[in-house]
């Protein structure tokens, strides 16, 4: 895992400051690059080399069904917008899950040189160092990130109503662009708790696990344990777990 994600990262490194094509996918400004696929390619090369017939699903190959217990759940650029426009937070996500669990973690930005990592039971690493998440209790003194989907739900308390309630109490909420860094941020206890409304497995796949293993909560909406495949993700400190599920279910006030 390690190799695959220094691979697709030194392949979006080669890219950032050159040219590469850029399209559109479904949604505005919903970016694909030369190199998301190239990243890719390259990610796929390394697992393939080792590992021939485990099951892959990455956002721009789509799912490659085989019959095994091993899934690796691959986002080749994550902060593709970012990456588009020469902003480098952007960075490479890979998970692994046997049997349906998450048992591996792995998210790394070249540009900053962070390389997060994470195994089922063994704890989380930035840079080879343990890292656990913050000790805020109170929300109202919490620092904390989310990030807009691509196409807008025009869905009653959607994810602009509950910026909007945050941030007019005064509570700081960046937009970093990567879903898997806003995780790992969470997991290095920078951010005290991450939202979103609408992301996909290989958004998530890895940073799930690292926030988990830096001793973080992640539910869904309902306050469910995380499940990938669906799309709301809440992921704290734990300490201001409840108070944040509450606000985003309009069910309390600040
Ligand atoms: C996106 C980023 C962004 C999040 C979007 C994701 P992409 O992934 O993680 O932060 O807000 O929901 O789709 O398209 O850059 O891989
Ligand atoms: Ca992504
Ligand atoms: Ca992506």
């Amino acid at each position: 895992m390690i190799k695959a994600a220094e691979a697709g990262a030194a392949v979006m490194k080669s890219y950032f400051e050159g040219n590469f094509t850029i399209s559109n996918k479904e949604g505005i400004n919903n970016l694909v690059t030369e190199a998301d696929h190239a990243s890719e390619k390259a990610i796929f090369d390394v697992i393939r080399a080792d590992y021939p017939d485990h099951y892959l699903l990455s956002e721009e190959a789509g799912e490659i069904v085989m019959d095994s217990e091993y899934k690796w759940i691959i986002d080749p650029i994550d902060g593709t917008v970012n990456f588009a426009n020469g902003i480098p937070l952007c960075c490479v996500s890979i998970g692994l899950e046997k049997d349906g669990k998450m048992i591996l973690g792995a998210v790394y930005n070249p540009f900053i040189n962070e390389f997060f990592f994470a195994q089922h039971g063994f704890g989380a690493t930035l840079n080879s160092k343990i890292i656990h998440v913050s000790e805020e209790a109170d929300l109202m003194s919490a620092c904390l990130v989310t990030g807009f989907p691509y196409t807008y739900l025009e869905t009653p308390n959607g994810p602009l109503e509950i910026f909007a309630k945050l941030i007019r109490k005064g509570i700081p909420v960046r937009r970093l662009g990567s879903a898997a860094m806003d995780l790992c941020w969470v997991a290095a206890g920078r951010f005290d708790g991450f939202y979103e409304h609408k992301l996909s497995a290989w958004d998530s796949a890895a940073g799930f696990l690292i926030v988990e293993e830096a001793g973080g909560k992640i539910t869904d909406y309902k306050g469910d344990y995380y499940s990938p495949y669906q799309p709301h993700i809440l992921a704290t400190n734990g300490k201001i777990h409840d108070d944040l599920l509450a606000v985003i279910n309009n069910k309390k006030q600040l």
